[in-house]
């Protein structure tokens, strides 16, 4: 059922699939918010490691977690009214983010305000849970995947460009490590949601991606 803000919609996958390119690209077209889900456990993995947080203490990670006010602003994303968007895409932030969600006490505190942030509806969301546990009752999911090696190809095609200095194969173990981590966890593991629709985008364009889902948005509204 369609609500008055819209559909939500979910997309789950491993990293380097292309959830956020394809996730941004969609929600233009519809008309609808984009909700980068992995950025709100970045933000918590970056303050804890500023502010040497033990990433194993349920009770501190609780406490930190109230203490952050994160919104998003556009393409910016913001903690406690500071900007952090360049510093939470930093790779050691991203594997630190691996880790700590897995922390139960950061995974309650992140769907509750996940869960705020999409009110209303009109939300493309994009994670590793958002079709299992954030939102089960979204509408329409995807489980966008590709082959690990493509996935690095293009993370470090995008390091490269950003002009970081970084081999190739560590980047692929990094992925391999991540998938690994976010897959084999207990609390809301990586995996495909009952009725998610399935997208290999090893082959296809960002656009070729998106047009494939835009086509399975308007057959669930029929
Ligand atoms: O999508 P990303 O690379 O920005 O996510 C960073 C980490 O956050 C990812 O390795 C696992 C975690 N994550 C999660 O546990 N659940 C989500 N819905 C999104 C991300």
């Amino acid at each position: 059922m369609e609500g008055k803000g819209g559909l939500i919609v979910t997309i789950d996958g491993p990293a380097g699939a292309g959830k956020s390119t394809a996730a941004r690209m969609l929600a233009k077209r519809l008309g609808y918010r984009y909700l980068d889900t992995g950025a709100t456990y970045r933000v918590v993995a970056l303050k804890a490691i500023e502010g040497k947080v033990d990433p194993e203490d349920d009770e501190a990670l609780r406490g930190l977690c109230r203490e952050l006010r994160i919104e998003f602003s556009g393409e910016r994303v913001l903690c406690n009214g500071e900007d952090v968007t360049d510093r939470i895409r930093e790779q050691e932030v991203g594997m630190a983010a691996s880790l700590i969600s897995q922390r139960r006490a950061v995974r309650e505190a992140m769907v509750e305000l996940q869960r705020r942030l999409a009110a209303g509806g009109g939300v493309v969301a994009e994670g590793r849970d958002t079709g299992t546990v954030v939102f089960p009752q979204a509408e329409v999911k995807f489980y966008l995947d590709a082959s690990l090696s493509e996935r690095a190809r293009r993370r470090f095609r995008e390091l490269r460009k950003k002009g970081k200095e970084v081999d190739f194969t560590e980047v692929l173990e990094e992925l391999s490590r991540r998938d690994r981590q976010d897959s084999e966890r207990e609390i809301a593991p990586l995996k495909r949601a009952p009725g998610a629709l399935y997208i290999d985008s090893t082959h296809l364009s960002p656009e070729e991606v998106v047009e494939r889902m835009l086509q399975e948005v308007e057959r669930r509204r029929a």
